[in-house]
């Protein structure tokens, strides 16, 4: 992490009376803390989020700003950025995303959002990476640089075990040490220690018995002490729950969505207890160092505060950037009969299902984004074929609440749980006015004409999926299966007209076991940002081959899925992690689970042949591999290769699969690369919960290198002593 001159800290701090002190450790505004300004020391301003920077919402109140000036580039979900394996582009999203919050006067973004996707069903898997903590740790330092690139600060979040929105203010989390070290933490120790990231937030959830924001053993024993982190901790907006823990614990600035600032915990009740001698002021400035240390890197004090950058937003190169990641992001997961990509000279189209139609950009939760604008599927489609297609649009299902938050309102009352439950009672009722006779006869109605439409016509996209009713902050979902009868329409769909495309847009898997088989073609795209549309339309027609893989695994049935077949998720008061380390493909792979789709796979318009693994040890240094990849096929691609490490004979259970190394590689047709990769000897570790240390135990170990985690196209043992 940058270092700074501490100097300048001590002598600041020596000038600075407790007032003041405190007044920079708390929120003083809903999302900007105190400066002081007799000493030139200004507020921390932030804003969320992982999709781009907020719209404004005014300082002392839950008010939107109304302003026409806080428009901005929409960008892929985080789990967009994830499906495209591509180190280089989650630079180039955190790039734009650091430039946007700094055009708009930010110094802190509050991105990226990095938690194990544990379940499908966790209602911000949209906002969050991956299953594996490989991909994140990767990507999210990645992006973390290019956020910081641009003299703002990332605030990776939530730390940490926050996994689920039931309950997601008071919730118990606990779990084995070993899959704390192997799964949950090291995405974050990554974007401390490689990204370097200047801030991080601790997470609303409680972990063994403390909240996370006062957590002694979360911020103190590993991220302070083993990780030695000298950033600056936020909570969560109402993370704190008390003033002498929080003023205890390594925490600096505490948040909360409610506006009476000088009561925060860490506002004038901790005043009156450093007065009472009940909390000693040396806690106050430890917080205090670490704040203005944030503020010497973000160049907003100090020497170095006349070359900040300033940023800018919705550049056209903003832009064409974010369109180069959504482009990446798409996943193929089927496409038999080569039904696609499809022809342009098309006379009609049908473009069925309501996704097609539907802007999500302003929803989620707190990463809704005033997106300067957004191309939807049906847009995107028609801009693709021009005038000679007769497209006709059918939303083909029936969606009968438009907006379940009024989406500026629910934050403020977002940690109180009393009025959370009397306002989702308030829409159930709204729900239940409209009858379930009506609502059913209006899902009939538009099945039935969409069904014609699809019988009708030769070609026929039908795009399906989720939406932030589903993917949102503050709720999991309670079904794997895909809402608004959209089964039985896809079912129909596919019954008239069996060569549908099928293109699913959501955030989190959903369950597929009905129609996966029936479908020839499926695409997958996760929320892709202001220009998710037109890098739909570029990859279904074919002017560019999709290159995205899953960064999750998506199970057939949803007690399939590890967290929910030993038990424990979305559940109130208390949750253990029983399945321990056996999360996502680790779980499926060595217990021989098929899913419906597994970690890491993607398909392509082309294909790529394997050859020649070669595994030499070096005592020191691990494991050089080298191999070629050659493009089999007859168009240009790129191939996502995935290195994962086995230890078959070991003193614990380890998953048959564990990534290790992923590498994505753009090849013309015909061409061969010859590509290296180094698998450092941590690579070959596991956490041992009696030493409390991570232990490479000598023996064989199997490298596999393959397509995805159940398409292995090469493997060597090799020894390491
Ligand atoms: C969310 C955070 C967000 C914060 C500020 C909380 O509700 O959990 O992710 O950054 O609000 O809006």
């Amino acid at each position: 992490m940058k270092k700074v001159n501490e100097t300048i800290i001590e002598n600041l701090l020596s000038q600075m009376t407790l007032e003041e002190k405190i007044g920079l450790i708390h929120g003083n505004g809903i999302f900007r803390s105190g400066g002081v300004e007799r000493l030139g020391i200004p507020s921390l301003k932030m804003s969320d989020g992982p999709m781009g920077v907020r719209r404004e919402i005014k300082d002392q109140r839950w008010f939107l700003a109304c302003n026409t000036d806080d428009y901005v580039s929409y960008l892929p979900s985080n789990s967009a950025i994830a499906a495209t394996w591509n180190k280089d582009l989650a630079y180039t999203s955190g790039q734009v995303l650091g430039s946007e919050a700094r055009g708009r006067g930010k110094d802190i973004i509050l991105a990226p959002g990095i938690n194990i996707k544990r379940s499908p069903l966790c209602g911000r898997n949209f906002e969050y990476m991956s299953e594996d903590p490989k991909l994140i740790e990767e990507l999210a330092s990645s992006m973390i640089k290019g956020i910081q690139d641009n003299d703002v600060a990332a605030c990776v979040k939530h730390f940490a075990v926050n996994n689920q929105e039931t309950d997601r203010l008071a919730v118990d989390t606990d779990l084995e040490d070993r899959a704390l070290y192997e799964i949950y933490l090291p995405g974050f120790k990554a974007a401390v220690k490689n990204g370097g990231s200047y801030s991080i937030m601790g997470a609303y959830n409680k972990f063994r018995g403390e909240q996370c924001c006062e957590n002694s053993e979360l911020l103190g024993t590993i991220l302070r002490e083993e990780w030695g982190y000298d950033g600056a901790i936020i909570s969560d907006w109402g993370g704190v729950h008390d003033t002498k823990a929080a003023a205890n614990s390594p925490l600096d600035i505490e948040m909360d969505v409610k506006t009476n600032f000088d009561n925060y915990y860490m506002a004038k009740p901790l005043l009156e207890a450093v007065h009472k001698g009940e909390i000693s002021e040396d806690q106050v400035d430890k917080k205090v160092r670490n704040i203005l240390r944030l503020m010497l890197r973000l160049k907003m004090i100090g020497e170095e505060s006349k070359q900040r950058k300033s940023g800018t937003y919705n550049t056209i190169s903003h832009q064409q950037e974010l369109l180069k990641v959504a482009r990446e992001s798409i996943i193929l997961l089927k496409n038999e009969e080569d039904r696609l990509p499809l022809k342009k000279e098309i006379t009609k189209l049908a473009v069925i299902g309501r996704n097609a139609d539907t802007l999500h950009a302003a929803g989620g939760g707190s990463a809704e984004i005033k997106a300067l604008y957004e191309i939807s599927p049906l847009l995107g489609i028609r801009m693709e074929l021009g005038g000679n297609t007769e497209v006709t649009y059918h939303p083909g299902y029936y969606v009968p609440f438009q907006k379940v938050f009024d989406v500026i309102g629910w934050q403020e009352t977002s940690t109180d749980v009393k009025a959370e439950r009397a306002k989702r009672e308030e829409i159930w009722h709204v729900l239940e006015q409209e009858s379930q006779d009506k609502r059913e006869a209006e899902e009939k109605r538009l099945r039935e004409e969409a069904v014609l439409l699809a019988k009708e016509t030769e070609e026929v996209i039908l795009i399906v999926g989720l939406d932030h009713h589903h993917d949102v902050e503050g709720n999991d979902r309670v079904s794997y299966e895909l809402p608004y009868a959209q089964e039985k329409l896809i079912e129909e769909v596919l019954k008239v007209n069996p060569n549908t495309i099928l293109v699913v847009y959501a955030g989190s898997p959903v369950s597929m076991q009905k129609f996966s088989g029936k479908a020839k073609a499926i695409v997958w795209s996760y929320y892709n940002g202001m220009q998710g549309g037109k890098a739909l339309a570029e990859v279904l027609f074919g002017m560019v081959n999709p290159s995205g893989k899953l960064p999750e695994s998506m199970p057939k049935e949803l007690n399939d899925c590890p967290a929910h077949k030993y038990g424990e998720f979305g559940r109130e008061g208390s949750v253990y992690y029983n399945e321990g380390i056996m999360v996502g493909y680790r779980y499926y792979d060595t217990e021989d689970i098929t899913p419906e789709f597994c970690f890491g796979h993607g398909l392509s318009y082309t294909s790529f042949s394997y050859h020649d693994l070669e595994a030499r040890v070096n005592k020191e240094k691990g494991v050089f591999l080298s191999f070629s990849i050659r493009n089999t096929g007859n168009v240009a691609g790129a191939e996502i290769i995935q290195v994962y490490v086995s230890d078959p004979v070991c003193s614990v259970k380890r998953p048959i699969h564990e990534l290790k190394g992923f590498t994505k590689v753009f090849l013309q047709p015909g061409e061969e690369k010859e590509l290296m990769m180094e698998l450092k000897p941590s690579a070959f570790t596991y956490y041992c919960t009696k030493s409390k240390k991570f232990v490479l135990e000598a023996g064989e170990f199997i490298i596999e290198v393959g397509s995805s985690s159940r398409d292995i196209r090469m493997s060597q043992t090799v020894k390491i002593d």
